[in-house]
């Protein structure tokens, strides 16, 4: 029997990188999977690939920032499954300029998808887990929710926002069976990653790679499943030794 046999997880961002790489390996330990992206060509084209594996599979387009879409994701998950056991909330768009010259709107494009979208899918996953007596929250952030770089400051600080959101979120609803833990991955080899950034970024960890997504979906299963059922509130960082430096 598979670590997630039968749960149903939400996984946003699913159609690309850390998430699509998490709903391959949900899917082969026996989960029902419900991936939603703002991307719907790439996200149906998965939802086919995963059907064609005999994965129940159901894609939902949503833009995380809307709260009527986020609420959407969850009518839409619980007509067709019936229930929520796990919310990978991993969407996020990550933009490099130097602060001097970034304006507002790019300002309040990253935070609000990054940090408010991450809220507005935990409250609607919460407001089902507290229906169904619980769940558990995995929340992406980033190493960048925990150190500084230049030229990323609203990324960074929409990441610092999840981290400290999560143990929030852990806090207020530990009684209630909800756990909420975040993955801070390095530098990962997906699309989010410039081409031309990939060698500099490799250089600069200490183990001389980018992450594999496979890597990144290894810790998400495990802060989604009953192998972490003692944690709750952590923000478990997967760098190749970045952050030790
Ligand atoms: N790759 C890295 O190096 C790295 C490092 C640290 C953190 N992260 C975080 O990991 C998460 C996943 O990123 P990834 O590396 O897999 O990148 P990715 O670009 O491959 O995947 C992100 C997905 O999110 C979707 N998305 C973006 N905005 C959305 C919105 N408003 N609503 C719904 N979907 C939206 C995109 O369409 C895309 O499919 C992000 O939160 C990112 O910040 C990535």
């Amino acid at each position: 029997m598979g670590k997630l046999q039968d749960k149903v997880a939400v996984i946003t961002g699913g159609a690309s990188g850390i998430g699509a790489a998490t709903a391959r390996l949900f899917v082969s330990e026996g989960a029902k999977v419900v991936l939603v992206d703002l991307n719907e060509e790439k996200g149906k084209a998965f939802e086919s690939e995963l059907k064609a594996l005999n994965a129940d599979a159901l894609f939902v387009k949503a833009n995380i920032t809307s709260e009527e879409e986020v609420a959407n994701i969850f009518t839409q998950t619980i007509e067709k499954f019936g229930k929520v056991d796990i919310v990978f909330n991993n969407a996020g768009i990550g933009r490099v300029h130097p602060t001097h010259e970034l304006d507002y709107a790019e300002w309040r494009q990253t935070v609000n998808v990054d940090l408010d979208g991450v809220f507005l899918v935990a409250r609607e996953a919460i407001r089902e887990m507290l229906k169904a007596g619980g769940g558990a929250i995995v929340n992406t952030a980033s190493m960048y929710g925990w150190v500084g770089s230049p030229g990323s400051a609203a990324y960074n600080a929409a990441k610092g926002g999840v981290v400290n959101l999560t143990r929030s979120l852990a806090l207020e609803y530990a009684e209630q069976n909800i756990r909420v833990n975040a993955l801070c991955p390095g530098f990962i080899d997906t699309p989010i990653i410039p081409e031309e950034s990939k060698l500099a970024l490799a250089a600069a960890t200490p183990v001389k790679r980018l992450g594999k997504a496979e890597e990144m979906a290894k810790a998400v299963l495990f802060l989604a499943s009953d192998d972490s059922s003692y944690m709750t509130g952590n923000s478990l960082t997967v760098d190749g030794g970045y952050t030790a430096q």
